[in-house]
């Protein structure tokens, strides 16, 4: 199958992970390629999408919610899973780990698998406004994406890829981790 693996990363950690299932994938013989959100111009020749997005104020970021404008009727058709990166650490400190916004996104591409990943918060990589929004939250700071996890998802995401088929939407996520 033909894949699209694609996540809308702020400070790049979760690129990464995309970068990661793209490779597990083509590891299980798909031929699948992971590109930035915005770098996207088509999806004809797609038989399915990966679509991840770390979290931002319990949102998904601006590029992955455009993405689903932009392509949600392609999408429609075709396999499309989703993942978010974001809890750092198990913290409390973001107690609502599933993204507000990612119900109505399922529903609207018609995605059936939404999973959450551990992410990576970096100081240093971080302006002045976002360093004070997570000093007055109390989010621990290190790199805390479980690699293990995001592969053994990857395979089971390329277990699944198969012909489109209708199905019943699932609840929209959980927390992934092995
Ligand atoms: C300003 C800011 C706000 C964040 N808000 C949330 C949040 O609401 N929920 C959450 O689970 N993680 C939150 N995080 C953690 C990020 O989602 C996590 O660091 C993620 O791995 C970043 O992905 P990226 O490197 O691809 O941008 C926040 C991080 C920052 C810097």
């Amino acid at each position: 199958m033909k894949v699209l693996v694609s996540a809308a990363s702020r400070h790049g950690s979760t690129a990464e992970l995309a970068a990661v299932v793209a490779d597990v994938l083509r590891s299980r013989g798909h031929d699948a390629i992971a590109v930035p959100p915005a770098d996207v111009t088509s999806l004809a020749g797609y038989d399915a999408v990966v679509l991840g997005s770390g979290v931002y104020y319990g949102r998904w970021l601006d590029p992955a919610h455009k993405f689903v404008d932009r392509f949600a009727a392609d999408l429609a058709g075709k396999q499309v899973f989703m993942f978010s990166s974001g809890p750092v650490g198990g913290t409390t400190a973001i107690p609502d780990a599933i993204p507000t916004d990612v119900a109505g996104l399922m529903e609207r591409v018609g995605a059936f698998h939404h999973v959450i990943f551990d992410g990576k918060l970096d100081p240093n990589s971080l302006g002045l406004r976002e360093r004070m929004a997570v000093k007055v939250v109390g989010v621990p700071q290190g790199d805390f994406r479980d690699w293990y996890s995001v592969i053994k998802w990857a395979g089971e995401v390329a277990d699944e890829l198969g012909p489109w088929v209708p199905r019943t939407p699932q609840p929209s996520g959980r927390r992934y981790s092995v």
